[in-house]
């Protein structure tokens, strides 16, 4: 097969609303890639199981308070503080697919009305994906499906706010996935897409840096 030790993995990262289906997904696309016998493994981002970790997680349960500057740092702190490990699997030819990333940062504090170039700002160096995919749902269907929890940030009137900042961040590395299909056909069109992707990336498709 293509595996070779000397190509690199790709970075494939997942967004779209809270319950458009991107946990569900990103365990399909882990357990279909293993079973190609691919090196692969799924992250999320918060990671939670950090001490930034713990703090946002804290604050996403309503346990604490912080100023909203604060805690978008605190989310970029939490990618910066994976940024190596990540640089380290990618380049030894792990694949690794990625639940929230940096779009998930700028939308969630761009919805509070944050400026859209100063949520950027602390992104700015870390790497860039390979591949966007986005679970595109209505907000409304998306509340609809319920289990929207006790955390901060799931109520339908600020993930209208959220899916209208994620709109203006598409860009050419974004595959818009339509999250409204049966689970099957999206798992399929995304195991394609990311196929392809890992694809480009072994036959030598550089590793970026936001924002590119
Ligand atoms: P999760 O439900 O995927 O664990 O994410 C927790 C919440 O945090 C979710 O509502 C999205 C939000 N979030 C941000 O506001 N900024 C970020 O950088 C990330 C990764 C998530």
């Amino acid at each position: 097969s293509g595996c070779n030790s000397e190509s690199r993995g790709a970075l494939v990262v997942l967004e779209g609303l809270d319950r458009s289906g991107k946990t569900s997904q990103s365990s399909r696309l882990l357990k279909y890639l293993e079973g190609l016998g691919h090196s692969v493994e799924l992250w999320r981002f918060p990671d939670r199981s950090t001490n930034v970790g713990q703090m946002i997680s804290s604050y996403l349960s309503n346990k604490s308070q912080l100023d909203d500057h604060t805690i978008h740092l605190l989310f970029s702190a939490n990618r910066w503080e994976k940024r190596s490990l990540m640089e380290t699997k990618l380049k030894t030819g792990t694949t690794l697919i990625v639940d929230r990333y940096s779009y998930s940062g700028v939308a969630f504090s761009s919805a509070k009305g944050l400026g859209d170039e100063w949520c950027k700002a602390p992104e700015i160096g870390l790497l860039a994906p390979d591949l966007v995919l986005y679970l595109d749902i209505q907000p409304e269907k998306a509340a609809e499906r319920g289990g929207y929890g006790d955390e901060k940030y799931e109520q339908l009137e600020f993930q209208r706010k959220v899916a209208q900042c994620y709109q203006v961040l598409h860009d050419a590395s974004w595959k818009i996935v339509d999250a409204c299909q049966p689970i099957e056909d999206i798992e399929k069109q995304l195991q394609e897409l990311v196929l392809e992707c890992i694809m480009a990336c072994q036959k030598g498709k550089p590793l970026a840096n936001l924002w590119s």
